[in-house]
């Protein structure tokens, strides 16, 4: 069962993915995500959300986030902190549900509430019946 983060910590996590967002190349949907990964020895990666002019090469914020944390060798999570300008407790997309359990399928996702707490919820609970190879 995934591990609920000290609220400190959460809030401090959000305040990071915050933070990517500021980076987000949203030039077609206008819609700024951030992310913010933790690794289990506390290692923080960061991402946010890139488009490109061929429309349907899009990279959500939690991939760039994971996919960053990967390929630095990187392979146990714990929490995920996502954000969104316009909706601040944003769900992760299908796409990255299916990534992020592959490779953390006890990841806790950290959302923002609409009072600016933290709210953490199992990435299961997201992706109940995940698809996974025979
Ligand atoms: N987006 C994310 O980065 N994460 C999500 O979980 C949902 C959507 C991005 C993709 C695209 O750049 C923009 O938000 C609008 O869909």
């Amino acid at each position: 069962m995934p591990k609920t983060l000290p609220a400190d910590q959460a809030r401090r996590l959000l305040a990071a993915a915050r933070e990517a967002m500021a980076n987000s190349i949203s030039t077609w949907s206008n819609f700024p995500v951030g992310a913010a990964l933790r690794c289990a020895d506390g290692t923080v990666y960061t991402g946010c959300n890139v488009e490109s002019a061929s429309l349907l090469q899009v990279v959500c914020a939690e991939r760039v986030a994971l996919l960053k944390a990967l390929s630095e060798g990187r392979r146990e999570f714990t929490h995920l902190a996502i954000i969104a300008q316009k909706r601040p407790a944003i769900s992760p997309c299908g796409l990255c549900r299916q990534m992020l359990f592959e490779f953390a399928p006890e990841l806790m996702i950290v959302l923002e509430r609409e009072d600016g707490e933290p709210v953490q919820k199992p990435l299961s609970s997201f992706l109940p019946d995940p698809f996974v190879l025979p």
